[in-house]
């Protein structure tokens, strides 16, 4: 039985609620699903109030550590997250951008290494923004983004797209599906992952006095001494590219700020 979280950032059960009760059915006919639906609505995070401290004193001071705590041991928990939201003004929701500042921290010291993560949305189209800021958070976190669904408004759409809906479900479904019965093999990182590795690495040593909190963590981790935050064959063609292009990086940030 497959564990699921489902974090809600529509504040309705509506179209998106919907989708989810589709896309959670195909699961259920390749393989049984558990499912548990967080709503960030409920969750009820009061604002960021932009103190920084997640960041630079450690995730645990933050105001709402208790709530952002829980949510990840849930996440950690689970064979998949869904993260779920319609699109508003062309990207996500409120809600579910909030939830993004209360993490931002993990762009600094990723934690959820392999877990599959899908993006489900609803609303009229427009769903580019959305994925992209889920994906990029989610890879970000250390998470492996295992695919997305827009879904339009299904009773406006002519037979011939709501076909193309029904199986857009099926075939996500079982690429969620597979996503979440390979997350005990680490993905290889993307020369992008890679190269965004080298940049924190750089950031975490040069603001070792500023940020010590992230200094300590790359230091406990060893990952000064790493090619990557995990154990991974990396080929000689991509660690010397990854090296030069972390050298121009480098160069170029020399130019702009201090202390590089
Ligand atoms: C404040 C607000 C902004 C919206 N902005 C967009 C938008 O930019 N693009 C779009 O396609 N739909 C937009 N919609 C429509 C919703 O995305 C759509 O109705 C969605 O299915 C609602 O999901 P829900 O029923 O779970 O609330 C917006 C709706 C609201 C309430």
């Amino acid at each position: 039985m497959k564990k699921l979280l489902v974090v809600m950032g529509s504040p309705r059960k509506g179209e998106n609620y919907k989708a989810l009760e589709r896309l959670e059915s195909c699961l259920n006919k390749i393989e049984p699903v558990e499912t548990e639906v967080i709503f960030l609505s409920q969750m009820a995070l009061s604002d960021c109030v932009g103190c920084h401290r997640c960041i630079l004193e450690g995730e645990d001071k933050c105001h709402q550590a208790q709530k952002i705590s829980h949510l990840l041991s849930k996440m950690a928990e689970a064979h998949g997250v869904i993260l779920a939201t319609p699109v508003y003004n062309q990207h996500v929701t409120a809600l579910m951008k909030k939830l993004l500042d209360y993490l931002s921290y993990l762009w600094h010291r990723p934690a959820l290494f392999g877990k599959p993560f899908f993006g489900l949305s609803s609303g009229g189209g427009m769903f580019k923004n959305v994925f992209k800021a889920l994906k990029t958070n989610v890879e970000s976190w250390g998470g492996f983004w295992a695919g997305e669904l827009g879904v339009p408004h299904y009773e406006s759409l002519t037979p011939k797209y709501q076909k193309k809906v029904d199986i857009d479900f099926t075939k996500k479904a079982r690429q969620f599906m597979k996503a979440m019965n390979q997350s005990q093999t680490l993905p290889k990182p993307g020369l992008g992952q890679l190269m965004m590795f080298n940049i924190w690495k750089m950031n975490a040593l040069v603001c070792k006095d500023s940020n010590p909190t992230d200094f300590q963590h790359w230091t406990e981790k060893g990952y000064f001494e790493k090619d990557y935050y995990y154990s991974t064959r990396i080929g000689w063609l991509k660690k010397v590219t990854v090296r030069l292009m972390a050298a121009m990086a480098r160069s170029f940030m020399r130019k702009v700020y201090v202390d590089y």
